[in-house]
Parts: structure tokens; sequence; C-alpha cells
């Protein structure tokens, strides 16, 4: 069963909101690094690596299912923050809007009764649980503890494979 035009264009402006979340965890880790808090720009290229592996994904299934991916432009990303913490909350809050998009494309499948989709955006919903509660935890450890919690997690992070 072929994707549906709908989807399909819901798929690639998907694609571009990974592309867009990838450089704007690049920016993020070029902010660290430029802050000295290089574990937390390791943690970050990381992230921004990952989020293209999302947007490779979605192209590869909209590829298999007959349609046509494609590169959009992209939006220019914000280049500083207040400090590590205001750059983690905005972290949290993109993940959460991340889930919606998701969650979106999921309702988008299942009123299609495209299985194939259903199954494959799930993936992605188990995956945005883990993605917003990393970043409430940074957030919540920077509150607690402050600098202590800066000095211990740009290290922790910065030992991420
Ligand atoms: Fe591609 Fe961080 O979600």
């Amino acid at each position: 069963m072929v994707i549906s035009k709908k989807l399909e264009k819901a798929l690639n402006e998907q694609i571009n909101a990974e592309m867009w979340s990838s450089n704007l965890y690049m920016a993020m880790s070029f902010y660290c690094d430029k802050e000295g808090f290089s574990g937390f720009g390791g943690w970050l290229k990381k992230q921004a690596a990952e989020e293209l592996e999302h947007a490779y994904a979605m192209a590869g299934f909209l590829i298999q299912r007959g349609g046509t991916a494609k590169v959009g432009k992209i939006a220019e990303v914000p280049a500083s923050w207040k400090n590590p913490l205001d750059m983690f909350k905005k972290v949290y809050e993109h993940e959460c809007h991340v889930s919606e998009l998701i969650n979106k494309l999921l309702d988008m499948a299942v009123a299609d009764k495209d299985k194939a989709s259903e199954d494959f955006f799930w993936q992605f919903v188990r995956e945005q649980v883990e993605e917003e509660a990393t970043a409430s935890e940074i957030v919540s450890k920077i509150e607690k503890f402050g600098q202590t919690a800066l000095f211990q997690l740009d290290s922790r992070l910065g030992q991420r494979k």
C-alpha cells in the first residue's frame, strides 16, 4: 500500500523538523564549547547526529512506501542562550514540541488506516519518552544543585558514546 499524499507531505515536514533539531543541537554544542562546557558540547554533537538519523530513517521509510523524500529549506536556529540551564530548558521544551508533532503523525496514520505508518511512528513515540526524560532530568539536577551539578553533568554527559 502506497503512503497517502497527505502523510507523505507531513513526513517531509517532519524530516525538515528533524534537520532543524539537528542544527539546533549543533548550535547549542558550539555555544557550550565557547562557554567552556566541552562535555555538554560533545553530548550535543551526538544529539545532533541522532536527529539526522531520525531524518534518514523517515526518508528511508517514505521511499520504501512509494513516496518521495525531500530536503527543504531549513530555518535558522538560535545561536546563544543565557546560561546552560536556560539552554537545557529549551532542549526540554523542544523535545516536548517534537513529541506533539510525532503524535499528530501517528493520528494521521490512524485516520488513514495505514498500519505500517502507525507501526513506524510508534518507535518515535517511545523514543520521545526517553528524549523528554533525559532533558528533564538534566534541568532538575541543575535547578537543585546549581554549580556542582553543572560541573558533574558536564563530566558525565561528555562520556556519552
Ligand atoms: Fe528527533 Fe529529539 O527527536
